[in-house]
């Protein structure tokens, strides 16, 4: 497969990485046609940025608050983005709500992990409302991006059981050995062309 026929991938990041890491690492392994382009974060001592430029990875930091409005920081990401031509935007970690615009830009080509069986907890500290809930299963879900928050289609998800024994973060370590198998699975599905979003009703 030529490098045209690869998908171009930007991901989105604000800490540690390890997903973008595990997607790099499919990708590095010859298990996804897939290249990331660049890596973006909107904090400066993301982890993660380490190691993208470790990898030779472009990488970008935009600070949201080097900007007056959400409005004014989007355009500035969706300008950096599709400097890039990506055929898939990875949101992974990223910890900013995403404007309307930006959302609507991306349509299609925006996915997000979420650390839990959505529509089941969206939002934050999902681990511990699960474990307050009462849940016996836990887990995470790969989705389209739409622009009510952790809402859209969903591409995979991965259960876990929640042990009474559990704290907050035994059961987030158990989730995010999981995340780190579905969410590269769901970008090699894109990457082949084995998963496109439904057509909405506009
Ligand atoms: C993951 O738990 C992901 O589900 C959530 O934020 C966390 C990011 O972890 N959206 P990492 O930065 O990928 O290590």
């Amino acid at each position: 497969m030529s490098s045209t026929d690869r998908l171009r991938v930007v991901v989105l990041i604000s800490g540690r990485g390890s997903n973008f890491i595990a997607i790099h690492q499919a990708i590095a392994e010859q298990r996804i046609p897939a290249d990331i382009v660049a890596v973006i974060s909107n904090k400066a001592d993301a982890a993660g940025l380490d190691y993208a430029r470790q990898a030779g990875i472009a990488t970008h930091v935009i600070e949201h608050q080097a900007f007056p409005d959400r409005a004014s920081f989007d355009r500035e990401m969706l300008r950096v983005i599709d400097s890039y031509q990506p055929g898939l935007v990875v949101l992974a970690g990223f910890m900013r709500i995403l404007s309307g615009e930006f959302v609507r830009h991306y349509r299609g080509r925006l996915i997000n992990i979420h650390p839990s069986l959505l529509p089941r907890f969206p939002g934050l500290n999902t681990h511990q409302r699960a474990i307050d809930a009462g849940e016996q299963e836990h887990g995470a879900t790969v989705h389209f991006v739409e622009e009510e928050v952790d809402s859209g289609e969903i591409i995979i998800q991965a259960r876990v059981p929640v042990l009474a024994s559990d704290t907050e973060e035994t059961l987030a370590a158990r989730v995010l050995e999981q995340e780190h198998k579905i969410y590269p699975a769901a970008v090699k599905w894109i990457a082949e062309g084995k998963k496109t979003p439904k057509p909405t009703m506009e």
